[in-house]
């Protein structure tokens, strides 16, 4: 029976933190109660995810056998075949498949037998919105993770040491360097670099070369997840943590144990999750969610992070201490542009890899591709470069790849001046405007009137920036 209270939609945190993650998913819905699946369609779909439901579990069984689906929620009681009988089937030919089971209140018991044959979580009738929705998010985030990790996995059988980072510029030889001898000491790495300049690349590769390389290498992205489930799955929670939690569960940190553990983007971390990772790090042990006994972890521990992490400690986001505590070995990844160098050489993999990921004869890169790729800023680092290669060699019939399979932007290099200027350092918006005003000067040959309406600004608020900023004025302007 659905209760007026479940369709009570409330405000909370948890759907602030929703917005951050891009919820998608297909779930099916089994349940004899025609209302119930309705109200489940609209609540479901309202949260973005793509819903199909059926009242029966017989007609149902072959089409989520068929696969594809990231969850089924089924209802207990049911005439045809029962959510248990639904289950057993199901789980019997996809045993990863997410389950959650609905159940009366009276009837918990058979929910639980029904977690003992695989269901990942139960809910009991009448529930409220906020109740089913955290428990979907929970099955949801953990399956979509343990996937993450096992690709991952499959990746590091083909990845075995740097050769899969390709560079022999000179920052990036001394970088291999720094990388075979942190690998070899246990210690924390903070990995720091712009987005796309390898840093997924890099952990692998530190993981494959350690004494852990036998050991479990999970991953986990902490802008990706939100706050109240990141801290449950990374250290676990005990039973009756919270509503839903009817059993202990491992944390990730659990799952690493004897590996390495890789927090990537982990300036997106709250403060109170970076006050428990403190605590890995110094005594080495973790509390599941709910528990106050403390469980000890064996992890090596790799974070990352694209921003500047100093500006978030000193604006109080970013505790110093943990700070402190993980840049004790920085890796800094130079940003393409700074090792222009190595472009040849990865565009050679690129063209050679796609090819034959797509079947296709190779092809002959003509050296004018060389000469503007180098050149261009490259703002998304090797993995523009990357889809830049991959759109060109899907894009071009002959085997030749000329100006012709890239888009003008790119043989016109237009944001080299721009993303050049920048402070990366100290991406203010001041240092951004600064950029910006110099780029459009550059590009109306100084002409400060023609400047001014590129800007949408008054050439006097132009006269008044260029003051402000102390811009050269024998430099830019004519
Ligand atoms: N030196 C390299 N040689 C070969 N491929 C590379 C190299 N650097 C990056 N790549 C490729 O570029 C893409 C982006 O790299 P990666 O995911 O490691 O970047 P990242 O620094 O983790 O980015 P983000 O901050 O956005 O997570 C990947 O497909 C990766 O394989
Ligand atoms: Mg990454």
């Amino acid at each position: 029976m659905v209760t007026a209270d479940a369709f009570n939609v409330s405000a909370t945190a948890e759907d602030s933190n929703r917005d951050r993650y891009n919820m998608s998913g297909k779930i099916f819905v089994v349940d004899d109660e025609e209302s119930m699946c309705n109200f489940m369609a609209i609540m479901l779909q309202k949260e973005g995810y793509e819903v199909e439901v059926s009242q029966s579990g017989r007609t149902a069984v072959d089409k989520i056998v068929s696969g594809g689906y990231d969850l089924v929620i089924a209802d207990m009681m049911m005439p045809e075949m029962t959510g248990l009988e639904l289950l057993t089937e199901v789980k019997a030919t996809n045993p990863d498949q997410g389950f959650i089971v609905m159940t009366a209140f009276a009837s918990v018991e058979s929910a639980i037998e029904a977690m003992k044959l695989g269901a990942s979580d139960y809910i009991t009738k009448p529930f409220k919105i906020d109740e089913i929705k955290l428990i979907i998010d929970k099955v949801i985030f953990h399956n979509q993770i343990v996937d993450e990790n096992k690709s991952l996995k499959k990746q590091l059988g083909k990845i075995e040491n740097l050769e899969a980072f390709i560079g022999m510029s000179e920052p990036v030889l001394k970088l291999k360097e720094l990388v075979k001898q942190v690998a070899r000491v246990d210690s924390t790495v903070l990995l720091r670099g712009e987005s796309g300049t390898g840093k997924d690349i890099l952990t692998r590769a530190i993981h494959a070369l350690s004494d852990r390389s036998s050991g479990p290498l999970i991953t986990i992205n902490c802008a990706a997840i939100p706050e109240t489930l990141l801290e449950s799955e990374l250290f676990g929670h005990g039973k009756g943590a919270f509503t839903g939690a009817i059993r202990n569960k491992d944390g990730l940190f659990k799952v690493a144990d004897g590996g390495t553990f890789f927090l990537d983007e982990i300036g997106n971390t709250s403060l109170a999750i970076q006050v428990k990772l403190l605590r890995v790090l110094e005594e080495k042990k973790i509390t599941p969610v709910g528990e106050t006994e403390q469980i000890p972890v064996d992890v090596r521990l790799i974070c990352a992070t694209n921003a500047e992490l100093e500006n978030d400690v000193d604006a109080g986001r970013f505790r110093a201490d943990l700070f402190y505590r993980l840049n004790v070995i920085p890796i800094q990844i130079p940003p393409l542009r700074e090792r222009i160098e190595d472009i040849p050489l990865l565009v050679d993999h690129f063209v050679e890899s796609f090819c034959a990921r797509h079947k296709l004869s190779g092809k002959i890169v003509l050296p004018e591709v060389y000469n503007f790729l180098a050149h261009y800023g490259w703002p998304g680092n090797v993995r523009e470069l990357e889809n830049t290669i991959e759109r060109a060699v899907l894009m071009t019939k002959s085997d030749t790849l000329s100006s012709s399979s890239f888009p003008k932007r790119i043989i016109q290099g237009k944001p080299d001046g721009l993303v050049n200027n920048i402070d990366h350092k100290n991406p203010t918006l001041e240092s951004i405007e600064k950029a910006y005003i110099h780029w459009v000067l550059e590009q109306t040959d100084g002409n400060k009137s023609k400047a001014a309406r590129t800007l949408g600004i008054d050439a006097s608020t132009l006269y008044r920036k260029l003051d402000k900023y102390k811009m050269g004025k024998e430099k830019v302007l004519k």
